[in-house]
C-alpha cells in the first residue's frame, strides 16, 4: 500500500469518509474538493439517517458523476478507543470491492493525529492476502497495489507521516508472519524456515543468523528438539537471531516454537482439523517477523530470537511414549505423550538462552487446546516468574489491542509434572485438568538462572494457541495466520517501560 499524507484537497479515486455517530452533515469546510452531486449523495443518506455512523457500518455511495464513496461508521465519540479506530480502518479494506478502484482518498474531519494514524494502520494491517499458491485469477479481485492520500491539516503533516511510516514498518513483521503461519508444511519445514532466516539476514547489516544443524544439535545433546524431530525426514534446527550484535547486552530474548507440523507422532492426532496443525509454528513466525519489525525501524540495540524448529511426525524412527530423553539442560523426561511436543523443544530453546547473555525471556507457543478452552480466542494466556516482566507484559497486549491474560503458575503444578518416577520431569500432566497450567510449570523447570546463579531470569510465557489463527472476532484479518504479538513485543521492547 503507497500512503501519501498532505494537504491535498482533491479527491482522487474514491473517498474514505470516516464519520463519528451523530454528527451531521459535513460542513463546507468539510467538503472541500468533493465533487457537488457526491456530497448532496453524502448529505441525503446522513439526513435521511440511512446511514447513521455506528460502529461497524460501512456504506458505499456512487454517484452517477462525482466518483465514490465509502462512509465509515466509527461509533459514539465519547465510547471511542484505539481498538475500534483501528478496526474501523481494517473495515475499508474488507468491504473494498474491485470497482471501489485502488486509488483511494481518506478525509480526516473530526479526527485527532493518533486517530488517524491508527485508521491508517488498521487499513495496512488488514491489508494482507495470501494468495501465493493461487494461480487462477479472481476477475472480481483487483491484486494492484492500494494508492492512498490521506489528507489532514498542515499541523498534522509531519506527526502522522511519521506515526504512519513507522507503523508500515511494523507491519511489515505483522506481514511477514502471517506469511510463515500460512505457508503449507510441504513447503515450510525446518530447515526452510532457517534458511528464509539465513536469506534474511544477508540482506541486513547488524543482523547475525546462526543455526544449529540437526548434527550439532545430536551431539550438543538437545534430546528435547532431536527427540521431537528425529520421526520427520525434514530434520529438525534451532535457528537463533541476533539484532545489532555489537551492542551491549544484557538483552531481550524472544523464543518461539516452531512445529511445522504437529501430527501428534507416535500419540498421533484424529483427523478433523489436523490441517491447522501447520500453525503450530506460529511462536516461531512471531520470532521473524519481530526481527523484521525491530530492523525496519531500525532499533538499535541488541536483541536476540531463538525459533526451535521441528516437524513432528510418526515414523519407524520417531520417539515413542515412554521414551526417557535427556534435554540440553541435563534433566531427564519421560514422555509420556508424543504430542506434548513443543514443551520439548523449547525446553532445549530455553536452556539454550542462558548462554547468550540476556535480560529476560519471552517465549510463545501454540502450546495447548487448554488455553483455547480457558480464554478462547480472545487472549494469550501468560505465566510467569517475575511480576514486573508480568505486569510490563500484560500493558503492552493492552496498548496494542492484543490481550495477554495473567495465568497462575502454582507450585501444585509444577509438583506434578516432577512427580515422574523414572525421570526428572514428566510431558503430561497427571489428568487433563489445568492442561495449559502444567505445561507452563513443565516450561519453568526449563528457564535457566542469571549471572549470580541463584535465581531464575525474569521469564513469561505466551500460550498463543487461541489467538495466533482461527479467532473470528480479530478483525484485522481475513483468515489464517493472525501475525499475534508482533507488535506488542515491539513495543515492549522499544518504550522502554
Ligand atoms: N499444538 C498442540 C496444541 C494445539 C492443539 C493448539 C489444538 C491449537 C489447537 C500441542 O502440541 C498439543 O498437541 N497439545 C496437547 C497437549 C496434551 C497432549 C498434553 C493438547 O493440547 O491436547
Ligand atoms: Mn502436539
Ligand atoms: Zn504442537
Amino acid at each position: 500500500m503507497r500512503i501519501n499524507v498532505n494537504q491535498n484537497e482533491n479527491v482522487n479515486g474514491t473517498l474514505i469518509l470516516p464519520f463519528w455517530q451523530g454528527s451531521g452533515t459535513l460542513s463546507d469546510e468539510e467538503s472541500t474538493g468533493i465533487h457537488r452531486a457526491l456530497k448532496k449523495q453524502i448529505d441525503t443518506v446522513i439526513e435521511d439517517q440511512d446511514f447513521k455512523g455506528k460502529l461497524g457500518s460501512t456504506m458505499t455511495l456512487r454517484g452517477t458523476e462525482g466518483g465514490k464513496a465509502i462512509l465509515v461508521g466509527l461509533g459514539k465519540k465519547d465510547e471511542s478507543s484505539t481498538e475500534k479506530m483501528r478496526n474501523a480502518g481494517a473495515s475499508v479494506i474488507s468491504m473494498r470491492k474491485a470497482s471501489h478502484g485502488t486509488e483511494l482518498s481518506l478525509r480526516s474531519n473530526d479526527l485527532s493525529a493518533d486517530e488517524l494514524s491508527i485508521f491508517v494502520e488498521g487499513m495496512m494491517l488488514r491489508n494482507y492476502d495470501y494468495d501465493e499458491y493461487i494461480t487462477v485469477t479472481d476477475e472480481d479481485k483487483d491484486d494492484s497495489e492500494i494508492s492512498l492520500e490521506v489528507t489532514c491539516s498542515e499541523e498534522m503533516i509531519e506527526s502522522v507521516t511519521h506515526s504512519i511510516q513507522r507503523m508500515k514498518q511494523i507491519t511489515s513483521g505483522v506481514h511477514l508472519a502471517r506469511d510463515l503461519g500460512n505457508c503449507p508444511p510441504n513447503d515450510l519445514y525446518p530447515m526452510a524456515y532457517a534458511q528464509k532466516a539465513l536469506d534474511w539476514a544477508k540482506n541486513h547489516d547488524h543482523v547475525n543468523v546462526n543455526i544449529i544443524t540437526y548434527e550439532e544439535a545430536l551431539s550438543q545433546g538437545m534430546g528435547g528438539l532431536v527427540g521431537v524431530g528425529m520421526g520427520s525426514e525434514r530434520k529438525p534446527c534451532m535457528v537463533i537471531f541476533e539484532i545489532n550484535p555489537n551492542q551491549p547486552g544484557p538483552s531481550p530474548c524472544i523464543i518461539g516454537k516452531g512445529i511445522t507440523f504437529d501430527t501428534g507422532g507416535i500419540s498421533i492426532k484424529p483427523s478433523p482439523k489436523m490441517d491447522e496443525m501447520k500453525y503450530d509454528m506460529h511462536g516461531s513466525a512471531t520470532v521473524f517477523g519481530l526481527m523484521k519489525a525491530l530492523v525496519e525501524t531500525g532499533w538499535g540495540e541488541r536483541v536476540i530470537g531463538i525459533a526451535c524448529m521441528a516437524e513432528n511426525m510418526p515414523s519407524a524412527n520417531a520417539q515413542r511414549p515412554g521414551d526417557v530423553i535427556k534435554t540440553y539442560s541435563g534433566k531427564t523426561v519421560e514422555v509420556l505423550n508424543t504430542d506434548a511436543e513443543g514443551r520439548l523443544v523449547l525446553a532445549d530453546g530455553l536452556w539454550k538462552s542462558g548462554e547468550l547473555n540476556v535480560e529476560y525471556i519471552i517465549d510463545l507457543a501454540t502450546l495447548t487446546g487448554a488455553v483455547v478452552v480457558a480464554l478462547g480466542h480472545e487472549a494469550s494466556g501468560m505465566w510467569t516468574n517475575d511480576e514486573t516482566l508480568g505486569n510490563r507484559l500484560h500493558q503492552a497486549g493492552k496498548d496494542c489491542d492484543e490481550l495477554i491474560w495473567p495465568m497462575p503458575l502454582l507450585p501444585q503444578f509444577e509438583k506434578e509434572m516432577t512427580d515422574s518416577k523414572i525421570a526428572d520431569v514428566r510431558n503430561l500432566g497427571a489428568g487433563r485438568a489445568g492442561g495449559s497450567n502444567t505445561a507452563a510449570a513443565f516450561l519453568k523447570q526449563f528457564v535457566p538462572n542469571g549471572h549470580d546463579g541463584e535465581k531464575q531470569i525474569p521469564w513469561a510465557h505466551l500460550d498463543i494457541a487461541g489467538t495466533a489463527w482461527g479467532a473470528s472476532s480479530n478483525k484485522l484479518v481475513n483468515h489464517g495466520a493472525t501475525g499475534i504479538h508482533v507488535r506488542t513485543l515491539h513495543h515492549l521492547i522499544t518504550n522502554g517501560n
